[in-house]
């Protein structure tokens, strides 16, 4: 009802977050096009939009030894991607830097969020997830705050993960991200900046504390304009890796109602989600071994890539699609329009891809 005011004269994506929607009775998942290479070299892809009407792509890449989070830009939305600029490289002996998020800001300045860990060797002692800014578009970044971060206790995992970025409607910059408590236990929580990220709130816990579970990877998106969202993670509550999801109703300041979104068949596992908005269908992505067998330690880093849809706000999915072969690593999500979105993954022989989806009705 509201899609064609919004298409005119909100920016999509940009300030606030604002989505369009159509009432749809259910949503089905047609290829568009096929793997386009955003960097021969790249890994956990997180896309977002910029106010000229591009896109820009924060990614890691692992070379000689080093960690380099990069930035690379496309004009023509994924049909092709340009290199624009390094954020931050790091020795990968003595440190460990990945989880790439950027997003522009409405001033145009472009803030990158990433996990950023000093170890020794396999032994971690410092967890930070550090936010970087560029105001030339992405060709060169500097460091702007440290939203989170702590030193390591020795023996017990105690990690700081995977931040995801938000505009709330009010303008503040949300900073989601994992904690773990212990190997067993970890939680979700969100930051508040109300000053383009420069300093942060206190945290508010997203999911955890009433269970033992591996609450982790949490993606973020409106379920419409009123300030109701949803949140995805993946979690260990019932042994292999499932998806679950928490609800806000007053645009993230609180979250609950948890509930299961996906929980892969065989008992296999269905973890690293990120969650979308495609024109009133909610499309949830994961990695799972539940068909092919990973390449990688955890069993599903390597498997396949895969989607369900939501009609109903979250409530029920449906429509399993496979939108990355078998050897895909850590998927993302981008909304292009009212029907197409980008699947975001590493393909063996490939590198970090983007690949063009459709909604059908
Ligand atoms: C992509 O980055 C280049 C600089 O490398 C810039 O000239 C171009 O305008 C950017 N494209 C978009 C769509 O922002
Ligand atoms: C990377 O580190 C390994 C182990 O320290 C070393 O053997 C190798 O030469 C290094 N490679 C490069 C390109 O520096």
């Amino acid at each position: 009802m509201f899609s064609i005011f919004l298409t005119l004269f909100v920016p999509f994506g940009v300030f606030g977050n604002p989505v369009s929607l159509e009432q749809r009775s259910h949503s089905v998942v047609g290829q568009v096009g096929s793997p386009v290479v955003i960097d021969t070299n790249g890994v956990y892809i997180r896309v977002s939009s910029t106010s000229n009407g591009g896109l820009i792509a924060g990614y890691t890449a692992h070379e000689n030894n080093q960690s380099i989070l990069r930035l690379a830009n496309s004009s023509d939305r994924g049909a092709s991607w340009h290199f624009v600029g390094e954020v931050y490289r790091a020795d990968s002996s003595a440190h460990d830097v990945d989880n790439a998020l950027p997003l522009q800001l409405p001033s145009g300045r472009i803030v990158y969020a990433y996990r950023n860990h000093d170890r020794s060797g396999d032994l971690y002692t410092y967890y930070r997830i550090t936010l970087s800014y560029s105001d030339d578009g992405g060709a060169s970044f500097l460091y702007l705050s440290t939203v989170e971060q702590q030193a390591a206790t020795p023996g017990i995992p105690n990690g700081l993960w995977e931040p995801f970025l938000r505009l709330a409607a009010d303008g503040s910059l949300q900073c989601y991200y994992s904690a773990e408590n212990n190997a067993a236990d970890q939680d979700g929580y969100m930051k508040r900046s109300t000053d383009g990220g420069v300093t942060w709130s206190n945290w508010i816990k997203v999911s955890g504390g009433d269970r033992t579970s591996r609450d982790g990877m949490i993606g973020v998106t409106n379920i419409d304009n009123s300030g109701n969202l949803i949140a995805v993670f993946e979690n260990t509550e019932s042994g292999p890796f499932s998806i679950d999801y928490v609800l806000s109703h007053d645009d993230g300041n609180s979250w609950g109602e948890r509930a299961r979104l996906y929980t892969a068949h065989n008992g296999a596992n269905a973890g690293a989600p990120q969650v979308v908005n495609v024109g009133g269908t909610l499309v949830t992505s994961f990695m799972t071994n539940e068909d092919v067998a990973g390449t990688g330690g955890n069993g599903i880093d390597g498997a396949q890539m895969k989607v369900v849809t939501s009609t109903d706000g979250g409530s029920t999915w449906s429509g399993t699609t496979v939108t990355g072969d078998a050897r895909s690593h850590w998927p993302g999500l981008f909304t292009l329009d009212q029907n197409h979105f980008l699947a975001l993954y590493t393909k063996d022989g490939l590198g970090a891809v983007s690949q063009d989806y459709q909604i059908v009705n």
